[in-house]
């Protein structure tokens, strides 16, 4: 990549604000800085949205919503199906844009556009798919109808970590249904939901279906809106913290909520586990997104027999991971988003060896410029670690280990969270008693990733609620009608 491309794709994105179609400044004419987590230095500046602009915005998703719903299914779906399309059609650039304001390496900012569209392709074939029921009442009396309608104005809150796929995994079923949106990004990756607009229009999504406020204060934009009576729906995706706060303020007109939050995956490896598929699922579990993900492995508990070899292994993969810039070639690992979280992984790791951890490989800042942590696995994990109760959110495998099932299931539950955990053995009867024992919404078994546009995300304990993909998704934008019917 040159310059001049890094140059071309940031120019070519909108800055400002979108609303009912069109691209407009922020009330107050502020603008945001976007950086590049690798250089530390200024990408651009995006229009910093305020109270105003997000009503402008909820105001256009209203005025926008009685036509969306009423637009045929199979419209919505081409509409979306069209999306997808360009998604792919421009991978190359929106791929570019992403690694310039998020850091991962091209080749992971690839993925993630095709696992993005990929949500789109799915809820553009799930919109004719909306159904209802018809069923004689139970004492023959008259017959029950249900049917299922757009729940209304929906405000979509994003991360950072997965800048357009979190997006589409909320804007794709929201549109199938036939809602209408209020996007706020994350203000560290305004770029790729930018970028995403503008594709929806060009696919002839009608103006504000889909509305995006950019903001350096998510509490300013989001805050007017949940005292809104015409905001029906918030799903979040985020920390668990947040999350909580976020709850709190719908809570005051039971907004329907959808959490995707916080997770502190266990990777557990029983001793008659393939080990170097173990290693290589690991490698997955850990490092896709450089470890900066919900779903990313944060402890692994592993049989006290293989522990040595499986740690030994692991710790060969992830040294041998090139860090640096994610435009580079061979790049596997990029930096973390800021400061504050790079600072937080060597807080987590020091905590580790002052408990008497080991360190295989890394364990320290990368450079001077950017937010590098070098690949870390930390070997003989005390109880009590910082790391075994905290979210990562880094590139840092921390192995502890077990003697029996028990031990192995109990460490794995021993957190409020639980949105996913991974397990390996060969063993099918060991496999179903673990898989049903696991505090988590998801699972892979003898597998690192469980993302998938068509199955059903989510977690359960302090992880949250609500199901992101799969034929689930589409539900959480759908409200319930019953109809009692006298023939
Ligand atoms: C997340 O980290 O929030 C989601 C990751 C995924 O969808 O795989």
């Amino acid at each position: 990549m040159t310059a001049a491309d890094e140059k071309r794709v940031v120019d070519a994105v909108p800055k400002g604000l979108f609303i009912g179609g069109k691209w407009r400044d922020s009330a107050v004419g502020a603008t945001l800085g976007v950086e590049d987590p690798s250089t530390e230095q200024s990408l651009c500046a995006v229009a910093d949205g305020t109270a105003e602009d997000a009503v402008a915005a909820l105001d256009a998703a209203c005025d926008a919503a009685e036509a969306w719903a009423a637009t045929p299914p199979r419209d919505r779906g081409e509409i979306l199906r069209r999306t997808y399309e360009l998604m792919n059609a421009r991978i190359d650039d929106l791929a570019l844009l992403m690694t310039l304001e998020m850091g991962k390496p091209l080749a992971e900012s690839r993925a993630e556009i095709a696992y993005a569209s990929d949500f789109i392709r799915w809820f553009s074939e799930q919109a004719v798919r909306i159904d209802g029921r018809y069923s004689m009442n139970p004492s023959g009396a008259g017959r029950l109808l249900t049917m299922k309608q757009p729940i209304g104005p929906c405000l979509l809150i994003t991360p950072w970590n997965f800048p357009t796929a979190m997006g589409t995994r909320k804007i794709g079923p929201a549109l199938a249904a036939g809602c209408t949106v209020v996007v706020k990004p994350a203000q560290q990756t305004p770029l790729s939901m930018l970028a995403l607009a503008e594709l929806l229009t060009e696919a002839g999504l009608p103006g504000g279906v889909l509305n995006v406020i950019t903001s350096s204060s998510a509490s300013r934009v989001t805050e007017p809106l949940f005292d809104d009576a015409r905001l029906r729906k918030m799903s979040f995706t985020g920390s668990t913290p947040v999350g909580k706060k976020l709850m709190a303020m719908a809570s005051k007109r039971l907004i329907k909520c959808s959490m995707e939050l916080g997770g502190n995956a266990p990777f557990v490896v029983f001793a008659d586990a393939d080990i170097e598929h173990a290693v290589d699922q690991a490698v997955i579990a850990k490092m896709r997104n450089g470890g900066e993900s919900c779903v990313a492995a944060n402890r692994f508990h592993v049989h006290e027999s293989v522990a040595e070899e499986f740690s030994a292994r692991l710790a060969e993969r992830l040294a041998a991971m090139p860090v640096g810039r994610g435009t580079d070639d061979g790049v596997l690992v990029g930096p973390l988003i800021d400061a504050t979280q790079r600072d937080k992984v060597a807080e987590l790791v020091d905590d580790a060896v002052g408990k008497g951890a080991g360190v295989l490989t890394g364990g320290k800042k990368v450079g001077d410029r950017g937010h590098f942590f070098a690949p870390t696995v930390l070997s003989g994990i005390a109880p009590g670690t910082e790391l075994l109760r905290e979210e990562i959110f880094g590139p840092v495998a921390a192995v502890a280990t077990f003697a029996t099932d028990d031990e192995a299931i109990a460490a794995a539950n021993n957190t409020e969270y639980g949105l996913v955990g991974y397990v390996f053995t060969k063993d099918i009867g060991r496999a179903f008693r673990v898989t049903e024992a696991l505090e988590v919404g998801m699972l892979g078994l003898n597998r690192g990733l469980v993302s998938n546009a068509a199955a059903p995300f989510g977690g359960i304990k302090e992880s949250g609620f609500g199901r992101e993909g799969g034929p689930e998704g589409i539900e959480e934008y759908l409200a319930t009608k019953y109809v009692a019917l006298d023939l």
